[in-house]
């Protein structure tokens, strides 16, 4: 763990730890687990949830994100994921667009592999020159 690993990240590495656990990944046997901070200061989490008709399969990022919206929140402040194996998980492009949503480009998303090291990086180092709602404002 990096020596400036804040309180929340902690917070945030524990709530994608313990959610990634009832991960149901028949299919990959690749287990996520996510974990949101909101504006409100909770922390909302998911796990990935696959399905036999694959392409119906749910990232872990995307329920985190269900989870906040479901809640009252709409502001991702800082996302943790953790995924198995030793390199950082990094999300999909599919989530780096949801997360879009929902985030300023300065938000910070940890990428961490349970059994390596994490790997701090912005939204838009993630998903640079991105679509966002900010960009339907042109319309009347
Ligand atoms: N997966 C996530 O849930 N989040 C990521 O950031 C990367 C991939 C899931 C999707 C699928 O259930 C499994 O990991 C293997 O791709």
């Amino acid at each position: 763990m990096t020596e400036n690993f804040t309180k929340i990240d902690k917070a945030l590495f524990a709530g994608a730890k313990a959610v990634r656990e009832n991960a149901h990944v028949p299919y990959s046997n690749f287990k996520v687990g996510a974990a949101i901070l909101a504006e409100d200061g909770n922390i909302y989490t998911c796990c990935n949830v696959e399905n036999a008709a694959y392409p119906q399969s749910v990232c872990a990022e995307a329920g985190a994100i269900s989870t906040m919206i479901a809640n009252g929140q709409n502001k991702i402040k800082r996302l943790y994921v953790i995924g198995t194996g030793v390199e950082p998980v990094m999300p999909c492009g599919g989530c780096r667009q949801k997360i879009r949503e929902f985030a300023d480009q300065d938000v910070v998303i940890i990428s961490h592999g349970i059994d390596g090291e994490p790997l701090a990086l912005t939204l838009e180092q993630l998903l640079p020159y991105s679509f966002g709602p900010e960009n339907l404002q042109v319309i009347k």
